[in-house]
């Protein structure tokens, strides 16, 4: 039977796992404010690839080798960074045909944690919901992971995962784990998308007000974005 399951957070599901069959068919990676919003953005406009990467110090090493270097810690642009986090700075005439190096607090970690647990990775946010299900319906065992909040729960990744839930299974009936079922019910209530969690706040408190409003947009463009464990690139074909 397929299965869906959710982890509010990168570490839940790997550590509740740890004695159990680890694999999935496939997983997807939600931090929709904002590492994700903001490399399905730059993919669909033009950049080449995202290569995510957990310190400051690697991205500074790809600088030199002629990559882009974005991100961000505690949603400020590091110094020396070309870009911050903010998914509008990346533009078609800043990141076409460019390699982007990109490091966040908790959306590059969980991207990479989830290398543990299945080799096709997807990277979703709402901004390119519609594509990014239709290519998961193809699979049967899918791990739905949230970048959350330092560890914590994040209610806007929670509401993307309750919304791919209940897109999935009204395609094929999927078997919800407990998790997928928190997530599904939330999502059920809301309706759209409602960002006033806490990241959310803070962003709003930091001036990216923008930002939240853009990364609660639904299907702005059709990306499929695929993590090879390497870099992400868009799904052609
Ligand atoms: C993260 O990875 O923690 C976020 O994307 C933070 C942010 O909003 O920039």
């Amino acid at each position: 039977m397929s299965l869906l399951n959710v982890s509010f957070s990168p570490d839940f599901l790997l550590s509740s796992r740890e004695d159990k069959e680890s694999h999935f068919d496939a997983c997807v990676v939600i931090d929709v404010l904002r590492a994700t919003s903001t490399i399905v953005t730059a993919l669909s406009n033009g950049a080449s690839e995202v290569l995510p990467v957990l310190n400051l110090e690697d991205a500074i090493e790809f600088d030199k080798k002629g990559y882009l270097i974005g991100g961000e810690r505690g949603g400020i642009k590091p110094s020396g960074f070309a870009l911050g986090n903010s998914p509008v700075e990346y533009r078609m005439d800043v990141v076409m045909n460019k390699r982007i190096c990109l490091t966040t607090t908790n959306g590059t970690k969980a991207l990479i944690n989830a290398r543990k647990l299945a080799s096709d990775i997807y990277v979703a946010s709402f901004l390119n919901l519609s594509a990014t299900v239709e290519k998961l319906s193809k699979y049967e065992n899918i791990a739905i992971i949230c970048a959350g909040n330092d560890g914590d729960v994040s209610y806007e990744d929670t509401q993307l995962a309750g919304c791919i839930v209940e897109k999935l299974h009204a395609i094929r009936g999927y078997d919800l784990s407990d998790s997928a079922l928190i997530a599904f019910n939330l999502w059920q209530k809301l309706g759209r998308p409602q960002f006033t969690g806490s990241h959310a706040r803070k962003l709003i408190k930091l001036g990216f007000e923008r930002d939240v409003e853009y990364c609660s947009s639904i299907d702005v463009n059709s990306i499929v974005a695929l993590y090879d464990g390497e870099v992400i690139r868009k799904f052609e074909g």
